[in-house]
Order: structure tokens, then C-alpha cells, then sequence
């Protein structure tokens, strides 16, 4: 596939990506993605976002079927991540005129990047930049999904370009939302995934481009959204709104255990938690994919975690719960960590250790009973439950 026409003067220039299946590592890419890059021919030309380095020979062709490299006086570099700007370094001893618009926070990223000095402008929140017959406005995204985020607007196109912001991993070289197969669960993956973690964030952002007239979404990856670009937006305002707080607490409990130890603990825990007025939910994750209690995990306003320690360690399958918590919204929800142990018992403390990092809120001391805990111990277990859920009603 060569370029692809948007409007009269934007075009597509971007790759395709068809065999990926895993972005950055632990994303899932069912259907692989694309790396939109767009040029503007415009009095003064410029480009839009870049492409992963693998890809930088076809995209240089491509651009060069359009334009004259020399002529192009702007590339803007929406947000730094090696996705967009693997190809910057070729293009710019190419594009030998050309200046680099960015924010701030990009432009210290660059430094060490690009590693020589470049032609570059720090735009600021709401400045515009002529393109003579066109303007650039730049509308600042701080993490969406990192802290150097921007958007492009170009009015006289009435088009968005808000680089990883309404993306999707999906590979369909048709490209146009009304012409590619049905994207929308992939579409929501990648908001759950990559923007979960930040919605307060993407919600200031939309706030910003409430004003704009806005007839097509043209992000860095998948799809380009011209049919109802505003359907794109609600959709986003509405992942991103906090649910109303329920009467309830929701208390999840997810545990692991080999004998039957730490569940006995998980059973009286969550019983002492219940006499609360909360919500509690036992979960036995061994054996459970992750992916299945991401929206458990979001909107549980506490978490325990319970393992037996093992070889001086917590299990797999609460590590695995664990490890996805960094792609989730949870920091400062409260948390507390238990399970039972033969010898040295380290799981409760290396959990708990694990879940400061990710900067949630530890609530309690990590509980560890010794072996087969007896009826007076599954009180304590049962207290320890009570004590937790009431560290959620006080403040
Ligand atoms: C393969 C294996 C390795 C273990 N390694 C440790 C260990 O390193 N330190 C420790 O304190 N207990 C260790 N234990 C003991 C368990 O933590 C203990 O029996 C615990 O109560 C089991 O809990 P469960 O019934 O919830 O599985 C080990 C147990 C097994 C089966
Ligand atoms: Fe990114
Ligand atoms: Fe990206």
C-alpha cells in the first residue's frame, strides 16, 4: 500500500504492521497495527508523527512520492515514543529544512533520542504555528499515555491528529473506520490498557477540545475516524468518568493456596470484612487469566492479596494478578497482604513490598499465621478482615 488521500491536502504516509501481535511487549495486537504518519502539503509542509525504525526505508519512499524532502519546513513530533520517532533521525538528514515542533517535556526526551542538536520549537499549550494557507494548533495531553503528549489541530481541515489517543492496534490497510472491518473491541483494549491508568488525565484533555470542530480523528495507530469522530470522544469521557461511589465498599480478596492454609485465612478474612458494610468478593485466582478481573480490580475500593510463601516467595498466579496492576487506575487504593507459611515466610512482605512500588496504599500490616491456622487464629484472620474493611470508611 502506498499513501492514502484524507482530505485535499493531508495525506496518510504511515506503515503498516500486519504480523505484529504484541505491541511494546505486553500489549496485544489480535490483528497487528499500523504507524500512522500524515503530511500536510500546505504552503509551508509538514508532517505529523513519524514511524517505528523498522519501517523507515518504505516510509521515506512513500513520503518522497508526494514531496520533495527539502520542502518540508515542519515535522511534528506529537509525543516521543520510539513507535513515532524511530524514523526521525533518517528523515531529518533528508528534510534538512525542516524544524521540529514539540512540547516542552518532548524536546528534553529528544535530547537524548536524537543525540545531535536539531532544528527544533517548543510550542506552548494553545499556540498556533502558519503554515501559510493553514494553521497548527497545539493542544498540550500530558499523559496521554506519556508526560510529553500533544495534539495537532488543523482547522482548515477540521482534523485532530491526537497521536496515541483514540488509537487502535489494528491492521487493515483500508484504513478509513467506515471501510475496515469492526474495531470497536479492539478499540476498547487499547483505552483500557494504554489510557486506563491516566483517565483523569484524558479527561482534562477532552475538556481542552470541547470547542473545536472537529470532522475527523487522525491518531498514530489503526483507524482513522471520519464517521462521527464525536461518538470516538463521548466514548472516551464516558471510560474516563468515575463511576458514582456506591453505598457499598467493594472489598476484592484474590488468594492463592496449595493445602487450603491461606484460604482458610482468605474465608475468615472475608467474613470479618463483611460485617462491615461492604461488598466483599473471594476470588481463588489460580488457574484465572488476569485480563478477567481488570474491571474487578478497578472498581474495588480495597484489595487483599493472599499467598503461601514458597521457595521464599510468593506464587505465580498472584504475581501474575499483581503485574498487571501498572496497566490499571489504582494508585492509592488501599491494599493488605497475607498467607500462610511453613519457614521463613516471606510472600505477605515481598506482596505488600510490590504493591508500595505501584504506589497503592498499604492499609495494614501484612498478616502471616504459621501453617494450619487454628479457630482462635481465623479470628484474628477474621479481625484483621474487620479492621481492613473499616480502613475504608475512615479518613
Ligand atoms: C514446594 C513448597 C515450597 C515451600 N517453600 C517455603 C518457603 O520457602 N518458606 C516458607 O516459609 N514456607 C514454605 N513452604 C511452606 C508453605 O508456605 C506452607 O505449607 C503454607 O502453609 C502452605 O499454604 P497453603 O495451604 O495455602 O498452600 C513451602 C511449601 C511448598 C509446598
Ligand atoms: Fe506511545
Ligand atoms: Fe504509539
Amino acid at each position: 500500500m502506498q499513501t492514502l488521500q484524507l482530505t485535499n491536502d493531508v495525506y496518510w504516509v504511515g506503515a503498516l504492521n500486519s504480523t505484529l501481535r504484541a505491541f511494546d511487549i505486553v500489549f496485544e495486537a489480535r490483528f497487528g497495527s499500523t504507524y500512522n504518519s500524515y503530511l500536510i502539503r500546505a504552503d509551508k509542509p509538514a508532517i505529523i508523527d513519524g514511524v517505528h525504525e523498522k519501517f523507515t526505508a518504505e516510509y521515506l519512499s512513500k513520503l518522497q512520492s508526494l514531496i520533495d524532502l527539502k520542502d518540508i519546513c515542519y515535522i511534528v513530533v506529537n509525543h516521543t515514543e520510539m513507535d513515532h520517532t524511530g524514523s526521525l533521525t533518517s528523515l531529518l538528514k533528508e528534510a534538512t529544512n525542516a524544524q521540529i515542533l514539540s512540547t516542552k517535556t518532548s524536546s528534553l526526551f529528544l535530547k537524548n533520542i536524537l543525540y545531535s542538536d536539531y532544528n527544533g520549537k517548543v510550542v506552548e499549550d494553545g499556540e498556533c504555528v502558519s503554515l501559510g494557507n493553514k494553521q497548527l494548533q497545539f493542544i498540550h495531553a500530558p499523559f496521554w499515555h506519556w508526560p510529553d503528549t500533544m495534539f495537532t489541530y488543523v482547522q482548515e481541515d477540521a482534523i485532530l491528529f491526537p497521536c496515541d489517543g483514540f488509537a487502535t492496534h489494528f491492521c487493515d490497510e483500508r484504513l478509513f473506520d467506515d471501510r475496515v472491518d469492526d474495531f470497536s473491541e479492539d478499540f476498547r483494549y487499547y483505552f483500557e490498557h494504554i489510557m486506563g491508568p491516566f483517565r483523569k488525565k484524558v479527561l482534562e484533555a477532552l475538556d481542552k477540545i470541547k470547542q473545536l470542530d472537529i470532522q475527523m480523528i487522525a491518531p498514530s495507530h489503526g483507524p482513522i475516524l471520519r464517521t462521527n469522530p464525536q461518538k470516538y470522544i463521548n466514548t472516551y469521557r464516558d471510560w474516563s468518568t468515575p463511576k458514582p461511589p456506591q453505598n457499598k465498599k467493594l472489598i476484592v480478596i484474590l488468594y492463592v493456596s496449595i493445602y487450603g492454609n491461606t484460604k482458610k485465612m482468605a474465608e475468615a478474612i472475608a467474613k470479618g470484612a463483611s460485617t462491615v458494610n461492604t461488598e466483599v468478593k473471594l476470588m481463588d485466582v489460580s488457574g484465572i487469566s488476569p485480563e478477567h478481573i481488570r474491571s474487578e480490580i478497578e472498581s474495588a475500593d480495597g484489595l487483599l492479596f493472599g499467598s503461601p510463601t514458597m521457595n521464599g516467595d510468593a506464587i505465580k498466579p498472584i504475581w501474575d494478578m499483581i503485574n498487571i496492576l501498572f496497566s490499571l487506575n489504582i494508585k492509592g487504593k488501599k491494599c493488605a497482604t497475607f498467607g500462610t507459611y511453613g519457614w521463613s515466610g516471606e510472600a505477605a512482605k515481598l506482596m505488600e513490598d510490590r504493591l508500595r512500588g505501584l504506589r497503592l496504599n498499604v492499609a495494614l500490616p501484612p498478616l502471616k499465621i504459621n501453617f494450619i491456622p487454628t479457630e482462635d487464629i481465623l479470628k484474628k484472620c477474621s479481625i484483621y478482615g474487620y479492621d481492613f474493611a473499616k480502613s475504608l470508611t475512615s479518613f
